[in-house]
């Protein structure tokens, strides 16, 4: 088969925060940019983001980056590498200001600054007290920052293509990123696109679980085409359980109702989180939080007829706070849950949300396989890992992340194309006869497994297996579940065959990613013998010298999973930060 090719300075693929930071960089450069997503733009999933993104900006009250940082590293059980942690924090004001410039309008205060509002985790002068650190516009602060980089991404003449699906990451015989082959979705045409860089920014894989905040298109696109093309995923066994999802339906209900004064509060009525967090309480980070709502559902004190939820209560504030600053929320409430919180509580749940993992990087936004940097690729956001998240993330950092790598992804690919010549390299057939062998397999299959009962087992396998808490032995049987489940996403079928808008296609390719997110996912976790941020097992020693199971001797390193033989191997956490001192190894409280 005739396979068009299309040229590029710099191939992106991802139109979310990330994908379109970097992409105003290289665009605004001079760079011919093109952008792949699979839906138009300003519907990639960091419209969803709620609350909002941190920056140590002080508006409100004194803050200070260092203070920033030390939460991070904290908030990350100490898995962050801790260069990446301070570039981060540091960068934050410079990026949230860049932001405000392009356009993004922010809530303000009184005097006109960007409104802050506190957040889960964020401390004042190294965790004494909570901070108003994130940047907030209203409960829509990611669909107002989509909005503003999209429109300056027009205004640099990105070049956009509007549902292509990525397939295959493309590779020379040296190992070097050479780009993409991609689907248009309305025709079920491939094309190569070919450039000097190639940045995947794809968003997480939260829909490897069956409840979830992720949107359907989180599908882990750009960590299974990694896999596949023999990068290794690191930190896999790291994922986020948003305290707050919509019992029953899975609905984000952001940090930023605690933030706004909201309390959780179980059968009984009482603010639990006194006893699990006396200093942060209901804004302890997510993790602490989340396990918390766990105990008192599981020891008999949740709420309603199953005890299977407890309560948001924000009925004490005033009703002009929830209508201005939260009026998303409200919304969300009364749709999914039938309750208006200026009168009743919030029903909720912890649900999947985020994955702390993904393709390693540097803070460059350089990949990084086990012999150093891999030529013309990098990533950026939730499916890269930088490792300033660790083993767990900070609310609002995930927004801060896309808009620093974003933009020193996009800084270093101008760099990398500036010195390539002119001439771009060939393209070893081999590489594109493997996408099309895929697609072709994919059209043949007779008999095959369905795709939408091979997902939502492997959903179900994911829910049970790897949960908030986790067990040696349903770790050790999810292992071997999700690899026979694997085996059937081998010889799924696609049983609409119309190529009228190639959906049923597009979901078979889809669930490719997924299947890889989910082996490396229970693969590393099982592996990992300790408790460490979101990762607690009931097996792990709690003993003095292994605070809340977290093993330091042992366990104070990254994973790193190929899929080539399911293997893992290990990579040493970054303690030494780039300017200031260390944050020294210490139990976490709250
Ligand atoms: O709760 C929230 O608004 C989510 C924010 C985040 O995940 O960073």
């Amino acid at each position: 088969m005739k396979v068009a090719k299309r040229t590029f300075d710099a191939v992106i693929v991802g139109a979310g925060g990330a994908g379109m930071r970097a992409a105003v960089t290289l665009a605004e450069s001079g760079l011919k940019t093109a952008v792949i997503s699979k839906v138009f733009p300003t519907r990639s999933h960091t419209v969803a983001a709620q609350g909002g993104v941190s920056a140590s900006l002080g508006n409100s009250e004194p803050d200070h980056w260092t203070w920033h940082m030390y939460d991070t590293v904290k908030g990350s059980d100490w898995l962050g590498d801790q260069d990446a942690i301070e570039f981060m924090c540091k960068q934050a004001p410079q990026v949230v200001v860049e932001l405000e410039h392009y356009g993004m309008p922010f809530d303000r205060t009184d005097e006109g600054k960007i409104y802050q509002r506190p957040f889960g985790g964020h401390m004042s002068n190294f965790g004494e007290k909570p901070v108003r650190r994130a940047c907030a516009a209203a409960d829509r602060t990611g669909h107002a920052m989509l909005h503003a980089l999209y429109q300056r991404n027009v205004r640099a003449n990105t070049q956009f293509f509007v549902e292509w699906l990525a397939l295959d990451l493309l590779r020379g015989v040296d190992g070097s990123v050479l780009g993409v082959i991609a689907m248009e979705l309305e025709t079920g045409e491939v094309t190569v696109f070919q450039a000097k860089a190639t940045l995947f920014a794809t968003g997480g894989a939260g829909r490897i679980y069956y409840s979830s905040t992720n949107a359907f298109i989180n599908t882990g696109d750009g960590v299974g085409m990694a896999a596949r093309a023999g990068i290794p995923l690191e930190d896999m066994e790291f994922w986020q359980f948003h305290p707050t999802g919509v019992a029953g339906a899975g609905v984000l209900i952001t940090e930023g109702v605690r933030g706004e004064g909201g309390i959780l509060r179980n059968a009984s009525g009482e603010r639990f989180m006194e006893r699990y967090a006396p200093n942060a309480k209901d804004l302890a980070s997510r993790d602490v939080v989340s396990r918390a709502m766990v105990t008192e559902m599981n020891e008999g004190r949740g709420c309603g007829p199953a005890k299977d939820h407890v309560m948001l209560d924000i009925t004490h504030l005033d009703p002009k706070t929830i209508m201005t600053r939260l009026p998303g929320i409200r919304e969300i409430a009364i749709q999914f849950a039938g309750v208006d919180p200026i009168k009743e509580p919030i029903p909720v749940v912890p649900t999947c949300h985020y994955q702390m993992g993904g393709i390693p990087t540097n803070y460059h936004g350089q990949v990084m396989a086990e012999d150093g940097v891999v030529p013309g690729f990098y990533a950026a956001g939730e499916c890269a890992c930088a490792s300033v998240h660790g083993a767990n993330r900070l609310g609002t950092n995930s927004l801060l992340d896309l808009l620093v790598f974003g933009k020193s992804s996009g800084e270093s690919m101008i760099e990398q194309i500036r010195k390539e010549p002119a001439a771009l390299p060939e393209i070893p057939q081999g590489e594109i006869d493997k996408t099309l062998a895929r697609l072709n397999r994919l059209d043949q299959q007779k008999q095959g497994a369905s795709v939408h009962e091979t997902r939502l087992a492997m959903q179900r396998s994911m829910q049970k297996h790897a949960g908030v808490f986790r067990f040696k032995n349903l770790l050790q049987e999810g292992v071997e579940q999700i690899l026979a489940i694997e085996k059937q996403v081998q010889q799924t079928e696609i049983k609409d065959k119309s190529q009228v808008w190639n959906t049923a296609r597009m979901e078979a390719l889809e669930l490719d990613n997924l299947i890889e997110v989910a082996k490396a996912t229970i693969v590393s976790a099982n592996a990992r013998t300790e408790s460490r941020g979101a990762h607690v097992r009931d097996d792990a020693p709690d003993t003095p010298e292994h605070p809340d199971g977290r093993d330091d001797v042992n366990w104070l390193k990254h994973t790193l999973w190929y899929r080539d033989g399911n293997r893992l191997s290990y990579k040493p956490v970054v303690m030494k930060p780039l300017t200031v001192e260390p944050v020294a190894l210490k139990k976490r409280a709250y």
